[in-house]
Protein backbone atom coordinates (compact mmCIF):
# COMPACT_ATOMS: atom_id res chain seq x y z
CA UNK A 1 0.00 0.00 0.00
CA UNK A 2 1.43 3.98 -0.53
CA UNK A 3 1.23 6.21 1.51
CA UNK A 4 -1.70 8.49 -0.22
CA UNK A 5 -3.74 4.84 -0.07
CA UNK A 6 -2.65 4.24 3.53
CA UNK A 7 -4.41 7.93 4.55
CA UNK A 8 -7.62 7.04 2.30
CA UNK A 9 -8.02 3.54 4.12
CA UNK A 10 -7.92 5.18 7.80
CA UNK A 11 -9.95 8.39 6.99
CA UNK A 12 -12.08 7.68 4.02
CA UNK A 13 -14.13 10.89 4.05
CA UNK A 14 -10.90 12.62 4.19
CA UNK A 15 -10.75 14.03 0.20
CA UNK A 16 -14.69 15.02 0.73
CA UNK A 17 -14.03 16.90 4.04
CA UNK A 18 -10.96 18.46 2.22
CA UNK A 19 -12.80 19.67 -0.49
CA UNK A 20 -16.19 21.06 1.36
CA UNK A 21 -13.42 22.99 3.79
CA UNK A 22 -11.96 24.94 0.71
CA UNK A 23 -15.28 25.48 -0.90
CA UNK A 24 -17.15 26.56 2.61
CA UNK A 25 -13.93 28.83 3.88
CA UNK A 26 -15.50 32.25 2.38
CA UNK A 27 -18.78 31.30 3.43
CA UNK A 28 -17.47 30.42 7.07
CA UNK A 29 -16.46 33.93 8.30
CA UNK A 30 -17.50 35.76 11.54
CA UNK A 31 -17.44 39.10 13.13
CA UNK A 32 -15.24 39.40 16.25
CA UNK A 33 -18.21 42.57 17.28
CA UNK A 34 -20.41 39.43 16.68
CA UNK A 35 -18.60 37.44 20.06
CA UNK A 36 -20.87 36.22 23.03
CA UNK A 37 -19.48 37.94 25.44
CA UNK A 38 -21.90 35.86 28.16
CA UNK A 39 -19.11 33.35 28.37
CA UNK A 40 -15.33 32.78 28.46
CA UNK A 41 -14.38 29.84 26.39
CA UNK A 42 -12.08 27.58 27.82
CA UNK A 43 -11.40 24.78 25.66
CA UNK A 44 -8.37 23.18 27.64
CA UNK A 45 -10.15 22.24 30.52
CA UNK A 46 -12.26 19.49 29.90
CA UNK A 47 -12.65 16.75 27.72
CA UNK A 48 -15.63 15.92 25.36
CA UNK A 49 -18.92 15.50 27.42
CA UNK A 50 -20.29 11.50 27.54
CA UNK A 51 -23.00 10.41 29.31
CA UNK A 52 -26.32 12.24 30.30
CA UNK A 53 -26.92 15.54 31.57
CA UNK A 54 -26.81 15.14 35.66
CA UNK A 55 -30.20 14.27 36.98
CA UNK A 56 -31.50 17.00 39.72
CA UNK A 57 -34.25 17.40 42.07
CA UNK A 58 -36.82 19.67 40.68
CA UNK A 59 -40.66 20.16 42.55
CA UNK A 60 -40.09 17.42 44.67
CA UNK A 61 -39.37 15.24 41.69
CA UNK A 62 -36.10 14.02 39.23
CA UNK A 63 -36.08 15.87 36.31
CA UNK A 64 -33.11 14.90 33.92
CA UNK A 65 -32.76 17.55 31.24
CA UNK A 66 -32.93 21.12 32.95
CA UNK A 67 -36.17 22.50 30.61
CA UNK A 68 -39.61 22.94 31.39
CA UNK A 69 -42.38 23.10 28.93
CA UNK A 70 -44.02 26.22 29.64
CA UNK A 71 -48.37 26.43 29.66
CA UNK A 72 -49.48 26.52 26.68
CA UNK A 73 -52.74 25.36 24.85
CA UNK A 74 -55.43 23.17 25.61
CA UNK A 75 -59.63 23.63 23.97
CA UNK A 76 -58.99 22.44 20.08
CA UNK A 77 -57.94 19.14 18.15
CA UNK A 78 -54.89 20.66 16.99
CA UNK A 79 -53.79 21.21 20.63
CA UNK A 80 -54.40 17.32 21.79
CA UNK A 81 -51.59 16.11 19.45
CA UNK A 82 -49.41 18.85 20.44
CA UNK A 83 -49.42 18.23 24.42
CA UNK A 84 -49.50 14.60 23.72
CA UNK A 85 -45.91 15.35 21.55
CA UNK A 86 -44.50 17.60 24.68
CA UNK A 87 -45.57 15.21 26.99
CA UNK A 88 -44.04 12.24 25.40
CA UNK A 89 -41.03 14.10 25.19
CA UNK A 90 -40.95 15.21 29.21
CA UNK A 91 -40.98 11.09 29.92
CA UNK A 92 -38.37 10.50 27.23
CA UNK A 93 -35.94 13.19 28.26
CA UNK A 94 -37.17 13.85 31.79
CA UNK A 95 -38.76 16.98 31.74
CA UNK A 96 -41.56 18.97 33.68
CA UNK A 97 -44.62 20.59 31.94
CA UNK A 98 -47.17 22.81 32.97
CA UNK A 99 -50.65 22.15 31.16
CA UNK A 100 -52.19 25.75 28.85
CA UNK A 101 -55.13 27.27 30.99
CA UNK A 102 -57.62 24.26 32.49
CA UNK A 103 -60.72 26.85 32.57
CA UNK A 104 -63.05 24.63 31.00
CA UNK A 105 -62.18 21.89 33.13
CA UNK A 106 -63.41 24.08 35.92
CA UNK A 107 -67.03 23.44 34.65
CA UNK A 108 -66.97 20.32 32.69
CA UNK A 109 -65.10 17.30 31.24
CA UNK A 110 -65.56 18.07 27.59
CA UNK A 111 -62.45 18.97 27.03
CA UNK A 112 -60.36 16.75 29.61
CA UNK A 113 -58.71 14.74 26.96
CA UNK A 114 -56.93 17.55 25.85
CA UNK A 115 -54.74 17.75 29.32
CA UNK A 116 -55.40 14.60 30.14
CA UNK A 117 -51.26 13.30 29.88
CA UNK A 118 -50.64 11.61 33.27
CA UNK A 119 -50.51 8.49 31.95
CA UNK A 120 -48.09 9.44 28.87
CA UNK A 121 -45.59 11.32 31.12
CA UNK A 122 -45.54 9.24 34.00
CA UNK A 123 -45.74 9.66 37.75
CA UNK A 124 -42.02 10.34 37.92
CA UNK A 125 -42.17 14.01 36.83
CA UNK A 126 -43.83 17.51 37.76
CA UNK A 127 -47.46 17.80 36.03
CA UNK A 128 -48.89 21.33 36.37
CA UNK A 129 -52.74 22.46 35.83
CA UNK A 130 -53.30 26.41 35.22
CA UNK A 131 -55.62 28.66 35.46
CA UNK A 132 -55.91 32.91 35.11
CA UNK A 133 -55.82 34.66 38.29
CA UNK A 134 -59.03 36.07 37.01
CA UNK A 135 -60.76 32.82 37.35
CA UNK A 136 -59.19 32.60 40.86
CA UNK A 137 -60.83 35.44 41.85
CA UNK A 138 -64.48 34.12 40.73
CA UNK A 139 -63.79 31.05 42.82
CA UNK A 140 -62.46 32.91 45.99
CA UNK A 141 -65.95 35.20 45.62
CA UNK A 142 -68.02 32.07 45.15
CA UNK A 143 -66.20 30.66 48.23
CA UNK A 144 -65.11 28.14 45.98
CA UNK A 145 -61.54 27.17 46.28
CA UNK A 146 -61.99 23.65 46.49
CA UNK A 147 -63.03 23.34 42.42
CA UNK A 148 -59.00 23.61 42.31
CA UNK A 149 -58.40 20.21 44.29
CA UNK A 150 -61.34 18.85 41.69
CA UNK A 151 -58.68 19.88 39.20
CA UNK A 152 -55.69 18.84 39.65
CA UNK A 153 -57.63 15.29 41.10
CA UNK A 154 -58.96 14.83 37.83
CA UNK A 155 -55.62 15.65 35.93
CA UNK A 156 -54.20 13.54 39.01
CA UNK A 157 -51.41 17.13 38.12
CA UNK A 158 -48.99 17.90 40.84
CA UNK A 159 -50.18 21.05 41.37
CA UNK A 160 -51.68 23.99 39.90
CA UNK A 161 -50.35 27.32 37.70
CA UNK A 162 -51.74 30.47 38.42
CA UNK A 163 -50.91 32.81 35.60
CA UNK A 164 -51.66 36.79 36.52
CA UNK A 165 -52.28 38.25 33.30
CA UNK A 166 -53.81 41.44 34.04
CA UNK A 167 -52.85 43.45 30.38
CA UNK A 168 -54.24 40.21 28.50
CA UNK A 169 -57.70 40.14 29.98
CA UNK A 170 -57.11 43.86 29.55
CA UNK A 171 -56.45 43.96 25.81
CA UNK A 172 -58.39 40.60 24.89
CA UNK A 173 -61.80 41.28 23.42
CA UNK A 174 -63.90 38.98 25.63
CA UNK A 175 -61.52 39.25 28.37
CA UNK A 176 -62.66 39.28 32.40
CA UNK A 177 -61.91 42.06 34.50
CA UNK A 178 -59.67 42.10 37.80
CA UNK A 179 -61.53 43.38 40.75
CA UNK A 180 -58.62 42.98 43.05
CA UNK A 181 -54.80 43.06 43.82
CA UNK A 182 -53.52 39.68 42.43
CA UNK A 183 -51.09 39.66 45.37
CA UNK A 184 -54.24 39.88 47.10
CA UNK A 185 -56.41 36.27 45.62
CA UNK A 186 -52.89 34.85 45.73
CA UNK A 187 -52.75 35.26 49.11
CA UNK A 188 -56.05 34.11 50.21
CA UNK A 189 -55.83 30.93 47.82
CA UNK A 190 -52.30 29.82 49.70
CA UNK A 191 -54.16 30.29 53.11
CA UNK A 192 -56.37 28.11 52.67
CA UNK A 193 -55.17 25.30 50.39
CA UNK A 194 -52.60 22.18 50.62
CA UNK A 195 -51.96 22.61 46.92
CA UNK A 196 -48.54 22.90 45.54
CA UNK A 197 -48.91 26.79 43.83
CA UNK A 198 -46.69 27.97 41.02
CA UNK A 199 -47.23 31.65 39.65
CA UNK A 200 -46.61 32.70 36.00
CA UNK A 201 -46.79 35.68 33.96
CA UNK A 202 -47.76 34.92 30.29
CA UNK A 203 -44.75 37.08 28.64
CA UNK A 204 -44.36 40.64 30.09
CA UNK A 205 -42.50 39.29 33.35
CA UNK A 206 -42.58 40.61 36.96
CA UNK A 207 -40.94 44.20 37.92
CA UNK A 208 -38.93 44.21 41.09
CA UNK A 209 -41.87 44.98 43.30
CA UNK A 210 -44.33 42.26 42.03
CA UNK A 211 -40.90 40.18 42.49
CA UNK A 212 -40.58 41.20 45.40
CA UNK A 213 -43.52 40.01 46.90
CA UNK A 214 -43.69 36.94 45.23
CA UNK A 215 -40.53 35.60 46.54
CA UNK A 216 -42.27 35.95 50.06
CA UNK A 217 -44.88 34.00 49.55
CA UNK A 218 -45.23 30.01 50.26
CA UNK A 219 -44.96 28.70 46.69
CA UNK A 220 -43.44 26.06 44.85
CA UNK A 221 -42.24 28.01 42.24
CA UNK A 222 -42.13 31.24 39.95
CA UNK A 223 -42.15 31.34 36.53
CA UNK A 224 -40.93 34.46 35.12
CA UNK A 225 -42.60 33.98 31.84
CA UNK A 226 -40.56 37.36 30.60
CA UNK A 227 -40.71 39.73 27.78
CA UNK A 228 -38.82 39.01 24.40
CA UNK A 229 -40.58 35.91 23.19
CA UNK A 230 -44.32 35.60 22.92
CA UNK A 231 -46.29 38.24 23.82
CA UNK A 232 -50.31 38.36 24.76
CA UNK A 233 -50.98 41.66 24.60
CA UNK A 234 -49.87 41.74 21.15
CA UNK A 235 -51.38 38.57 20.21
CA UNK A 236 -54.85 40.06 21.86
CA UNK A 237 -54.36 43.35 20.03
CA UNK A 238 -53.72 41.57 16.61
CA UNK A 239 -57.44 39.75 17.46
CA UNK A 240 -59.16 43.18 17.82
CA UNK A 241 -59.59 46.62 15.26
CA UNK A 242 -57.13 48.30 13.43
CA UNK A 243 -57.59 51.58 15.75
CA UNK A 244 -56.82 49.78 18.82
CA UNK A 245 -54.04 47.98 18.25
CA UNK A 246 -52.58 51.52 16.75
CA UNK A 247 -53.34 53.11 20.14
CA UNK A 248 -51.87 50.25 22.48
CA UNK A 249 -49.31 48.47 20.31
CA UNK A 250 -47.07 50.31 22.37
CA UNK A 251 -48.17 48.47 25.79
CA UNK A 252 -46.11 45.18 24.19
CA UNK A 253 -42.87 46.86 25.11
CA UNK A 254 -43.65 47.59 28.42
CA UNK A 255 -41.73 44.59 30.51
CA UNK A 256 -38.94 42.79 32.22
CA UNK A 257 -36.74 39.91 29.99
CA UNK A 258 -35.32 36.98 32.00
CA UNK A 259 -31.92 38.41 31.78
CA UNK A 260 -33.36 41.63 33.23
CA UNK A 261 -35.74 39.73 35.92
CA UNK A 262 -32.39 37.33 37.06
CA UNK A 263 -30.32 40.53 37.84
CA UNK A 264 -33.83 41.97 40.09
CA UNK A 265 -33.96 38.59 41.63
CA UNK A 266 -30.17 38.05 42.84
CA UNK A 267 -30.21 41.75 44.45
CA UNK A 268 -33.84 40.86 45.72
CA UNK A 269 -32.18 37.53 47.37
CA UNK A 270 -29.17 39.39 48.89
CA UNK A 271 -31.63 41.99 50.28
CA UNK A 272 -34.37 39.49 51.78
CA UNK A 273 -32.60 37.24 52.99
CA UNK A 274 -34.33 34.85 55.01
CA UNK A 275 -37.32 36.15 54.34
CA UNK A 276 -37.40 34.64 50.70
CA UNK A 277 -39.95 31.37 50.70
CA UNK A 278 -39.58 30.38 47.28
CA UNK A 279 -36.78 28.18 46.36
CA UNK A 280 -37.45 26.94 42.68
CA UNK A 281 -37.88 28.90 39.76
CA UNK A 282 -38.84 28.36 36.05
CA UNK A 283 -36.51 31.21 34.06
CA UNK A 284 -39.18 31.56 31.08
CA UNK A 285 -40.29 34.47 28.36
CA UNK A 286 -38.22 34.98 25.07
CA UNK A 287 -35.58 31.95 25.83
CA UNK A 288 -35.20 30.68 22.12
CA UNK A 289 -31.66 29.11 22.64
CA UNK A 290 -30.15 26.94 24.32
CA UNK A 291 -27.45 28.91 25.46
CA UNK A 292 -30.13 31.43 26.45
CA UNK A 293 -31.09 28.59 29.14
CA UNK A 294 -27.75 27.54 30.06
CA UNK A 295 -26.47 31.33 30.78
CA UNK A 296 -29.61 32.14 32.60
CA UNK A 297 -30.20 29.35 34.98
CA UNK A 298 -26.12 29.27 35.92
CA UNK A 299 -26.37 32.93 36.26
CA UNK A 300 -29.91 32.43 38.60
CA UNK A 301 -28.49 31.97 42.47
CA UNK A 302 -31.49 29.51 42.90
CA UNK A 303 -32.20 26.17 41.63
CA UNK A 304 -33.50 26.65 38.17
CA UNK A 305 -34.54 25.50 34.73
CA UNK A 306 -35.29 27.70 31.80
CA UNK A 307 -39.22 27.10 30.12
CA UNK A 308 -39.84 27.39 26.19
CA UNK A 309 -43.34 27.60 25.28
CA UNK A 310 -43.29 28.95 21.45
CA UNK A 311 -39.75 27.51 21.18
CA UNK A 312 -41.24 23.93 21.57
CA UNK A 313 -44.38 24.68 19.91
CA UNK A 314 -42.40 25.64 16.84
CA UNK A 315 -41.75 21.73 17.11
CA UNK A 316 -44.36 20.06 18.64
CA UNK A 317 -46.86 21.14 16.19
CA UNK A 318 -44.43 19.49 13.39
CA UNK A 319 -44.18 15.52 14.38
CA UNK A 320 -43.02 14.06 17.31
CA UNK A 321 -39.70 13.14 15.84
CA UNK A 322 -38.65 16.93 14.71
CA UNK A 323 -39.64 18.31 18.47
CA UNK A 324 -37.48 14.69 19.98
CA UNK A 325 -34.36 16.02 17.48
CA UNK A 326 -35.10 19.79 18.50
CA UNK A 327 -34.21 18.41 22.07
CA UNK A 328 -31.42 15.93 21.52
CA UNK A 329 -29.67 19.06 20.18
CA UNK A 330 -30.78 20.93 23.07
CA UNK A 331 -29.52 18.31 25.16
CA UNK A 332 -26.35 17.51 23.82
CA UNK A 333 -25.64 21.60 23.43
CA UNK A 334 -25.67 21.80 27.15
CA UNK A 335 -23.48 19.19 28.11
CA UNK A 336 -21.43 20.65 25.24
CA UNK A 337 -21.34 23.91 27.18
CA UNK A 338 -21.08 22.63 30.43
CA UNK A 339 -17.55 21.29 29.42
CA UNK A 340 -16.35 24.51 27.36
CA UNK A 341 -18.29 27.84 28.17
CA UNK A 342 -17.89 29.82 31.67
CA UNK A 343 -20.75 32.24 32.10
CA UNK A 344 -18.46 35.22 32.96
C1 LIG B 1 -49.99 29.11 21.93
C2 LIG B 1 -49.71 29.56 23.33
C3 LIG B 1 -50.69 29.41 24.30
C4 LIG B 1 -50.46 29.83 25.61
N1 LIG B 1 -51.40 29.62 26.55
C5 LIG B 1 -51.11 29.88 27.86
C6 LIG B 1 -52.03 29.50 28.88
O1 LIG B 1 -53.12 28.98 28.61
N2 LIG B 1 -51.69 29.74 30.18
C7 LIG B 1 -50.48 30.32 30.51
O2 LIG B 1 -50.18 30.46 31.69
N3 LIG B 1 -49.62 30.72 29.55
C8 LIG B 1 -49.90 30.50 28.25
N4 LIG B 1 -48.99 30.83 27.27
C9 LIG B 1 -47.81 31.64 27.66
C10 LIG B 1 -46.56 30.81 27.81
O3 LIG B 1 -46.66 29.91 28.89
C11 LIG B 1 -45.30 31.67 28.02
O4 LIG B 1 -45.38 32.32 29.27
C12 LIG B 1 -45.12 32.71 26.95
O5 LIG B 1 -45.49 32.18 25.71
C13 LIG B 1 -43.68 33.19 26.85
O6 LIG B 1 -42.82 32.13 26.51
P1 LIG B 1 -42.14 31.98 25.05
O7 LIG B 1 -41.50 33.30 24.75
O8 LIG B 1 -41.18 30.85 25.21
O9 LIG B 1 -43.23 31.66 24.08
C14 LIG B 1 -49.21 30.44 25.95
C15 LIG B 1 -48.23 30.57 24.96
C16 LIG B 1 -48.46 30.15 23.67
C17 LIG B 1 -47.37 30.32 22.65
Amino acid sequence: MNTSENISASDPTAAERKQDHIQLAFQSQVESMHIDRRFSYEPLLSAHPTGDLSPFSFLGKTLRTPIWVSSMTGGTEKAFQINSNLARACRQFGMGMGLGSCRSLLYGNERLQDFDFRNIIGNDLPFYANIGIAQLEILQQQNAFQKIDELTDKLQADGIIIHVNPLQEWLQPEGDKITQAPIDTIRRFLDTTTQKVIIKEVGQGFGKESLRALMQLPVEAIEFAAHGGTNFSKMELLRGDQQKLEVYRQIAQIGHSAEEMVSIFNELKEELGDKVQCQQYIISGGVKHFLDGYYLTEKINAVAVYGQASGLLKYAEQSYEVLEQYLTYQAEGLKLAKAFFKVR
